[in-house]
Order: structure tokens, then sequence, then C-alpha cells
């Protein structure tokens, strides 16, 4: 026994904390089946404050401590704590414990009712304050991933290191296709104490995890790709154009289809469209994808991306990757913030169209998820911001797209797309706005969790979805581990030699 109950009221029960227990912030405990978390602590006492004060001054001003009589029953710890589950009917608890209740820490035992799902994705292990309990959590990928997913933490708590983590888990599942914009080129490969890490090192890498560098390392693929991809509407997501020249952008892509570009360059004119609009367009797109004219009036690269005779298929190609169920990772670390927008959204856009056209024909359904991951997510989700993925956040789950969005900043997404993302995988946040943001935006009720989520270490998280059935606190793995303990397990064993 750890407490008993001393008050309170549905939303926050009263626990007189027993002398030489120590009980944390977010730890489970079990009273009469039903599972309270632990929300705030704070003192008690069965004295006057003037008395503690008097006391307390004769021991500091050196008159000599007084003894306090039954110490441990006059002065204790209380603690606030709120039901989250009822063990026995597994489900959203209606009544209160038992008053006087005698409490217990919760057990590995207590979360037998924890279903691994038909499409496992794991996330980490139950985490009861600080200290965690050897119960795996699993979320079902298939449905998790189409209802998008939000990744919501200071910088430096373990972000990445948690998407790798679930990446890991998908390296060799066909359910799920996912494409990870990687702005600092650290989820393919990358060193550590000598040691190499990254999800190229799991078991069946080869063939399920997919890399594109523009300074790609010997036998990877090299992310070229060619103007002729370029749409219109491609090029809005990163270029203001006025009305007039948006205008002029379609005019030439129906005039001339895949050579717009191309065309646009040329002395070719076209109808409707005036010189100087032309000209700025032309400023424009230069700048955007990096190409140029030379002074016979050829276009050439001056970037390493796009391209006027090679990669033709790399937008296709990766498209189909992740129709096959793989992970692509793109690595986009040396690329300005609008290009890795342009790319990505290019992918999204024909990711989109497929998968559309699979649920007219009546396919959808034989084909994987696809999710993106996305780092910093207002750039594209942002207030104001009409881009392929704000269309993802709100109508993808009809064609079975999502979203991993990583962000520091979820205040500034419009509610109803957070709202949207209906899994949250919530890190330690030291912010109260943005604890706010994410709390009013919850599956579950986390008005009380506030402290909870400021105190998170790193690699602790809360996991609220509209697929659990209350907000499961958890503990994230260190990457590296789960590859040091891939790589010990995949080690052959000695072979035996007879006669
Ligand atoms: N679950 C964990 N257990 C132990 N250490 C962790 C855990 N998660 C992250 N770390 C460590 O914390 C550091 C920061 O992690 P990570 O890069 O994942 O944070 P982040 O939130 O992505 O940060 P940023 O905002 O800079 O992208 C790394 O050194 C990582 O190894
Ligand atoms: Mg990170």
């Amino acid at each position: 026994m750890v407490g008993q109950i001393i008050g309170g009221n549905y939303g926050e029960i009263l626990i007189r904390q027993k002398n030489g227990e120590r009980i944390e912030l977010g730890e489970l405990l079990v009273a009469d089946d039903i599972l309270l978390q632990v929300v705030d602590l704070e003192y008690g006492s069965l004295m006057e404050n003037r008395d503690l004060a008097r006391m307390s001054g004769m021991q500091l001003e050196g008159y000599g401590a007084t003894e306090i009589h039954e110490k441990e029953v006059r002065n204790f710890i209380l603690v606030r704590a709120k039901p989250v589950f009822d063990l026995n009917k597994k489900g959203i608890t209606k009544h209160l414990p038992e008053f006087f209740k005698i409490l217990r820490r919760a057990n590995a035992q207590d979360f037998d009712f924890l279903e691994k799902p038909e499409n496992p994705m794991y996330l980490g292990k139950i985490r009861s304050g600080s200290k965690v309990l050897d119960v795996p959590v699993y979320l079902d990928g298939k449905k998790v991933l189409t209802h998008h997913i939000l990744i919501p933490a200071t910088t430096g708590r373990g972000k990445s290191n948690l998407v790798k983590v679930i990446l890991w888990s998908l390296v060799n599942k066909d359910y799920a296709g996912i494409l990870v914009l990687d702005a600092h080129n650290e989820y393919y490969s990358y060193k550590l104490n000598g040691k190499n890490y990254g999800l190229k090192e799991h078991p069946e890498a080869k063939g399920n995890v997919i890399y594109y560098s523009i300074n790609p390392p010997l036998g990877e693929r090299a992310l070229k790709i060619n103007i002729k991809l370029v749409r219109p509407w491609h090029l809005r997501e990163i270029i203001e154009f006025t009305p007039a020249q948006e205008d002029a952008l379609y005019l030439f892509y129906k005039e001339w289809g895949d050579e717009w570009i191309k065309m646009l360059f040329s002395n070719e004119p076209i109808k409707g469209v005036g010189e100087t609009t032309r000209a700025v367009i032309q400023r424009k797109v230069k700048v955007a994808l990096e190409i140029d004219m030379n002074d016979y009036g050829e276009l050439y690269e001056r970037g390493k991306i796009f391209s006027i005779n090679e990669g033709e298929s790399t937008i296709k190609d990766i498209c189909t990757y992740l129709e096959e169920g793989k992970i692509v990772i793109v690595d986009t670390s040396s690329l300005s913030q609008n290009l890795e927008i342009l790319i990505s959204s290019m992918i999204m856009n024909e990711v989109f169209a497929r998968y559309k056209r699979y649920k007219e024909n009546g396919e959808l359904d034989n084909k994987p998820v696809i999710s993106v991951v996305i780092e910093e997510a207002p750039r594209v989700l942002g207030e104001g911001k009409s881009t392929i993925f704000g269309t993802i956040a709100r109508e993808g789950r009809k064609f079975k797209i999502g979203i991993i969005a990583i962000t520091q900043l979820s205040s500034v997404i419009p509610r109803e797309i957070l709202a949207n993302l209906n899994t949250k995988i919530i890190l330690g946040n030291e912010m109260s706005s943005e604890r706010k943001a994410v709390i009013s935006s919850a599956a579950q009720d986390l008005s009380k969790d506030d402290k909870m989520i400021a105190s998170l270490d790193k690699g602790e998280a809360i996991v609220s979805s509209i697929f659990t059935k209350f907000a499961i606190p958890i503990q994230i793995e260190r990457f590296e581990e789960l590859v040091d303990k891939a790589r010990k397990e995949k080690k052959p064993k000695t072979l035996k030699f007879f006669g």
C-alpha cells in the first residue's frame, strides 16, 4: 500500500501518501479496480501553519529543533489523482473508488487488457511516473496512420528518436508506405561512437528502405527531378503569384503540357499573356527551380535537383515504392525549405491523385496506407496556407493517406487541423501556450495533465488517441538501443560440426 483516499471529487481524488513511500507525478495507482494517475502533489499537515512556522523558526535560528510528536501522522504528502480507466469494466470510469480505500501502485498485470492490434505499430512501454512497466504499447498502425499523428515537443525531447522507433517497426510491414523528408539527414544512416545506426541497419532494410539524396553514397539513388514534372499548382505552394500571373501559368500548361517550362523560356508567343508578366514568371521560376538560360537560349541546371534531361521517373518511382509499403527517405538536408516543400508536394500530389483514382475504381482496399513525415509542420499546415498537406489533414483519411506532423509550435496550426490529427504523442514541453494548444485538441480530457506534460523528460510521452481507451503514459526506447538489440539477435549462431 502506498496511500489512502481521503476525499476529493470525480475529477480529482485526494490521497494521503503513506510515510516512507514516494509517489511521483504521473504515477499510476490502483484503488478498487480503478486506475488513477497522479496529477499533482502538495504538503499536508494536521498542524496550524503558525505552529509550523514557529517551529521552523526555532530550528533555523538556532534555538534547537523541536521534536514533533508522531511526526509521520501529523505531516504528510497530499496526492491529487484523476481516474483514468476502469480496469474491471475496461472502459471509462463512471464512479468513484470507495472512500478511505487503500491504494497500491499499478503493475504490469493490470494492463493485461491491452491487446496487440492486427497491424501493430510499436511505440514504447507503459510508464508510471518515471518507472517503466514491462508492458509494450502498440497501436494499430493502419488506423492510426490514416488518421494522422501529431508529435509536439520542445527541441531535444526526442521527436526524431520517436519517429525512428516508429519507422523501425514498420520496415518489414507492407501495410504502410512512409515518405520521410529528412531535413537533418538523421534517419537513414549515421555514426555514433564508431558504430553505424539508422534505418539502414534494420535486418530487413534491403528493398524496404529506399534512400534518395543529392549527394548519394555509392549505390544509393540520386534525387533528380525533371522540370517536365513540375506543374503550376506545385509552384503555387512555394511562390507567390498575382492572379494575373497565376492565370498565365495555367495558360502555359494548357497550351504546352509537359513542355510548359521549356516553352515559357522560348520566344514562342502565347495569346493572353503580356511580355512583362512572362518575364516576371520566368524570373520566379528560375529562382525556384534553380535553373537558368545560357547565351544560346538553352536552359541549364544551376542546382542539383531540377534537371532539364534527367530524372523523368523519380516522382513516379517514389510513389510506386510507397504504394508497395516501403519507407522512402529523402535527404533534404542541403536543400532550401522551399525546395523541400516543393518536392514533397510534388510527391504527395501524385500519391493523392493515384489513391483518388484507386478509390474511384474500387482498388483502394488492397493498397497500403501512405503517410508522410514532415518536420516543422506549421510551415505547411500553418494559418492561411493552402497546401497538399492541409488537404491531406482534412480529407486524406478517405483515401488512406496520412501525415505524421512534427512540431515545436502546435499553437500556430489552426485548431480545425489540430483536431483532425487524431493521435497525439505528446513529449515534454515547457511552454504553457503550446501545452494548451495540444491539450485542448486531444482525444481525451487532459485538462489536469498540464504539469505532467511540463515535467516530461527525454523519451517520456503521453499517447492520446481516438484509438486508445485512455491517454497512455509511455517511455520511448532510445533508438540506438533498439538497433543494438537487433544486431545481437541477428548474430549468426555458432555452427555445430558432427563427427
Ligand atoms: N527515448 C529516449 N531515451 C533516451 N534518450 C533519448 C530518447 N529520445 C531522445 N533521446 C536523446 O535526446 C537527444 C535529442 O533527441 P532528438 O534528436 O530525438 O530530439 P528532437 O526532439 O528531435 O530535437 P530537435 O527539436 O532538435 O529535432 C538525442 O541525443 C537522443 O539520443
Ligand atoms: Mg528532431
